[in-house]
This record gives C-alpha cells, sequence and structure tokens, in this order.
C-alpha cells in the first residue's frame, strides 16, 4: 500500500512525548512490511539539524493560500530506510524555532497558521509531487484538518489524492482550539464554519475536523475508546465521537524494541535480560550516581518520567510526599512543563536531597537510565489514551504503579488482585488511591519472592509493533 502519514513528532527528529515515539514505530513499521511510507513533518529547527536532514534534498518549492494571502514554503525530503520517506515542511517564520509548541511559558501566538500552513502544505505536495496515496493517515490536532483539506481539494482540482482517510487521536485533551477568525486562513467554504463542521462553541476546533471528516477515527488503546465517548473524559467532545461510533476503534501502541530493550540498550551503562539480570543492577547503581544519592542503598527506588501537566497525576504524587520522606525509599524525577509542578518537586527534592531528585530537563539517556535502574515505575495518570512509559517499564523490569484509566488499564495487570498473572499495581486516580498502591507496592518489594515473579512476568510480556501494526494493516485494507 501507499501510506502517507503526517504528524508533529517523529522520533528520532522531534520529540515531546509518545506521539514521537508511536508515530515512529508504526511508520517504520509500516515500511518495513513492503509498504511504501511517507512521512511528513514540520521542518522544526530540530529536526532539520538532525544528521539524517542534513541528507534531505529540495523536492518543492510551496505557495500556499492561508486566507487572501500566499505564502512561500519549501518542502525536504530524505529517506532514513528501505520504503520510507521523510518530508519537511519548511517555513523559517513558523518552525525554525527552539521548540515546537511553545516557548515554556505560553504556546505560540500563532498555531492556528503553522498548523493550518502544514496540513496544506501536505495535501500541495501529494497533489504535485503525485503522490496518489492509498491512505492517508493523520495523527492528533496538528495534522487533523488534513482528512477535510484532501477531500476539498480534491473537489477543487477533480482529482484523487488518497483513497482513505484515517485519523488518530492520541490525546482528545488537546484540541487545536483557536479563535474563530482563524477559519478564513483555511480557506474551506463558509458551510463548514458551524456545528456541523469544525466550529466549536465560537471558535473552531482542529481535532473537531479530524474527528468529523475521516473515513476511519482510531485512538491508541480500547479502553480509551469507550473513555472518549463519555463526559468524564471526553473533554466536551464526547458528543462528536458518537457520532463516529461506527468507524471509530482502539488500537494499542507497542513498543519499538529497537529503541526500548534492556538486552540491546545503548543508552545504558549496561544491558540485561531475564535471563542475566547483573546489568540491572549496574544500571540502578549508575542511576543512584546521577542522582546524587547513595549508590549503596538497598531499598526501593520509585522512578517518574513524564510531562509536569495535570494528567500525569504529579499532583497525587505531591500529596503523597509524606510517603517518600517518610520510608525508606528514593523517588527520582525526570521531567518537565508546568512551572509550578516543577517548583513544588524542586522543594521536595532540596527539603530531602538524599531521597528525592528531579531532573527538570529534557534528557533521552536520562529517561532510559530511570526505566531500568528503578524498582518502581511511577504513573498515576487521571487519564492517559495509551501510555508508553508503563510498558518500557515491565520490559525493563521496573513494576509499574499506574491508575485505572485507558492505556494504563489495558496494559498493566494487579499483582494483589491477579496473584498469579500480575504484572504491577493498580489504584484509582486519587490521592487516597495512589496512597494504597505504593504500600502495596512497598510490602511487596519487602517480599524479593513475589516481587521477582510480578518484574519477571512484566519482562516476558510481549508488546512489540507486530500486533499493533497488524491491526492497522487490517483496518486500512477494510477502510479500502
Ligand atoms: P505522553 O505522550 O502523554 O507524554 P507517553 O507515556 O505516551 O506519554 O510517552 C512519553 C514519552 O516521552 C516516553 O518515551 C518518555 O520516556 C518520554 N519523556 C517524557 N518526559 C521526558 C523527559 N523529560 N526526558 C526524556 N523523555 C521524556
Ligand atoms: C499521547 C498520550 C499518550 C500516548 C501517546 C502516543 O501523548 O498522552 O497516552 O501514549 O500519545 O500515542
Amino acid at each position: 500500500m501507499k501510506i502517507v502519514h503526517a504528524a508533529s513528532e517523529l522520533f528520532p527528529y522531534i520529540k515531546t512525548g509518545g506521539l514521537a515515539d508511536a508515530v515512529g514505530a508504526l511508520t517504520g513499521s509500516l515500511a518495513d512490511h513492503g509498504h511504501e511510507v511517507s512521512v511528513f513533518l514540520p521542518g522544526y529547527r530540530l529536526a532539520r539539524e538532525h544528521p539524517d536532514a542534513a541528507k534531505a534534498e529540495l523536492k518543492l518549492r510551496l505557495k500556499i493560500e492561508m486566507g487572501d494571502q500566499f505564502m512561500s514554503g519549501e518542502v525536504r525530503a530524505f529517506s532514513p530506510r528501505k520504503n520510507l520517506t521523510v518530508y519537511l515542511i519548511c517555513r523559517e517564520e513558523f518552525f525554525d524555532r527552539r521548540a515546537p509548541y511553545g516557548n515554556g511559558e505560553r504556546d505560540f501566538e500563532d498555531n492556528a497558521d503553522r498548523f493550518i500552513f502544514f496540513c496544506k502544505a501536505v495535501v500541495e505536495t501529494m497533489r504535485v509531487a503525485e503522490l496518489r496515496a492509498d491512505i492517508v493517515h493523520a495523527h492528533d490536532w496538528q495534522a487533523a484538518l488534513l482528512p477535510l483539506l484532501v477531500r476539498e481539494t480534491e473537489r477543487r482540482h477533480g482529482a484523487t489524492l488518497a483513497l482513505k482517510t484515517v485519523f488518530t487521536i492520541h490525546n482528545i485533551a488537546f484540541q487545536g482550539l483557536f479563535p474563530a477568525a482563524a477559519f478564513a486562513r483555511t480557506n474551506l467554504p463558509e458551510e463548514l464554519n458551524n456545528i456541523d463542521g469544525i466550529e466549536y462553541y465560537a471558535q473552531i476546533s482542529l481535532l473537531k475536523g479530524g474527528i468529523l471528516f475521516a473515513d476511519r477515527v482510531t485512538t491508541v488503546s480500547p479502553r480509551y475508546a469507550q473513555e472518549i465517548q463519555t463526559p468524564e473524559f471526553g473533554c466536551g467532545l464526547d458528543g462528536v465521537v458518537q457520532t463516529r461510533l461506527e468507524d471509530l476503534s482502539g488500537l494499542l501502541n507497542g513498543v519499538d524494541d529497537a529503541v526500548w530493550n534492556p538486552a540491546t540498550d545503548g543508552l545504558l551503562p549496561a544491558r540485561y535480560s531475564a535471563a542475566e539480570m547483573k546489568g540491572k543492577a549496574v544500571c540502578r547503581a549508575e542511576l543512584l550516581k546521577r542522582a546524587g544519592l547513595d549508590v549503596k542503598f538497598k531499598g526501593a527506588i520509585f522512578g517518574m518520567v513524564c510531562r509536569l501537566t495535570e494528567q500525569k497525576g504529579v499532583d497525587l504524587v505531591l500529596a503523597n510526599q509524606a510517603f517518600f520522606l517518610e520510608q525508606d525509599v528514593k523517588l527520582i524525577v525526570l521531567g518537565t512543563g508546568d512551572k509550578r509542578m516543577e517548583a513544588e518537586l524542586r522543594a521536595l527534592a532540596a527539603e530531602a536531597p538524599n531521597k528525592v531528585f528531579l531532573s527538570a530537563q529534557l534528557d533521552e539517556t536520562m529517561s532510559h537510565l530511570i526505566e531500568a535502574g528503578s524498582d518502581f515505575f511511577v504513573m498515576p495518570s487521571l487519564f492517559e489514551p495509551c501510555g508508553l512509559n508503563q510498558m518500557y517499564s515491565q520490559i525493563y523490569g521496573t513494576v509499574p504503579i499506574v491508575s485505572r484509566v485507558g492505556g494504563l488499564a489495558d496494559t498493566v495487570i494487579d499483582a494483589d488482585e491477579l496473584p498469579a498473572t500480575g504484572t504491577g499495581m493498580m489504584c484509582a486516580p486519587s490521592v487516597a488511591g495512589l496512597s494504597d498502591a505504593l504500600w502495596r507496592a512497598l510490602a511487596l518489594f519487602g517480599e524479593p519472592p513475589r516481587y521477582v515473579a510480578v518484574q519477571r512476568r512484566g519482562m516476558a510480556r510481549d508488546f512489540s509493533w507486530k500486533v499493533a501494526t497488524a491491526g492497522y494493516e487490517k483496518l486500512y485494507t477494510d477502510a479500502l
């Protein structure tokens, strides 16, 4: 099949979260299966600085209609592996910035224009370069206008650009909501600027466009596909989701084994597997050292890696700080984001520098080291479309403590409820729920044979992309 993907993040070129890992792994795996895959990505500064992108060739100069003006841009392309072409949509004014979405405090003011431009540039490239896709697959709000723009452009030019369109919701909390005035820059017919189109309470919602106008809608776990139909998790779009139930499905993400595998992980000081666990102790010592903690510490290490945001349950961890201060345990956190959460974690680390450590930056190496060197991974998300770290944790022999929501509920089994098959600890997404799970974790750690059994079952689980890729191939085939 000829498959065109469009997303705002792609590992290893640009990543702020799991979107990059998921799109990177899915597109690579589809290419390995022999499909002809193109991935469109904004030409962010970081992506353009990647060594692979140095080989990118200029494919096309763009003139994109944006309301009543035209904006220029360029398309550069390179091929990092067989059957895979990465197209960078470049326009320095929009994408030559230090971060993809904002300056750390606030989102960029021109995000509507940046991503409307991105989607239009993808369609224009498909048209001019005659890519003739079987499937166009757009991810999250930044690419959500694509299915609609494909159909609109086909109508205008009397050409077929793609046989079917697919839209994947990686997180319904991010909706691409912009002032109504942004609609003019889409150049879509005015009849789409209403409740049956992309209008949303006197604003526009790009995500809504993806949900309404793609031929198939997917999300990243079966449980989240159910949850987003409810007011509790739908973030106001549950009604819109409900209009697409016949075409909606939830396909669980996998783990990219080339990046996340303790037996081959080049970012670790030592490698290990279920058969030979010595390397995990080396990783543990290195982690303690990097955190400035006692390297001979024998108690439980709780690790955490996440965007610091309400979603990830950071406040539940902060509310349980007495546990980390009073018990003979360590808490090691890697995360950036919300300034208030960062300040509170920093204060906690300052209060107990021999117990709590925070690294407030993006650090790929440290994220692998925490997965490998910890005993428990803390992920009490309030909602979680899929979540990748709880899967990485299991494979790395680090027992996850997760709330019972979304993809977390689909990928972890509670070891107290199901002693014969359990791989982690599950809790209600509340302060008391997490507290209970932390105490149960400590009890588990106090019984080494039981801890090791839980750990080994996690390591034996198969989260490979094989299953997910087969799921998407079937979805594409069914759609066609
Ligand atoms: P989300 O996409 O909602 O952030 P996921 O669990 O799907 O959550 O994926 C998060 C990804 O981002 C993981 O690969 C995780 O290791 C990574 N990550 C999060 N914060 C950091 C950080 N500060 N440094 C490095 N990697 C991080
Ligand atoms: C989003 C979600 C996360 C998911 C990731 C990849 O960022 O928050 O749960 O794992 O996308 O699909």
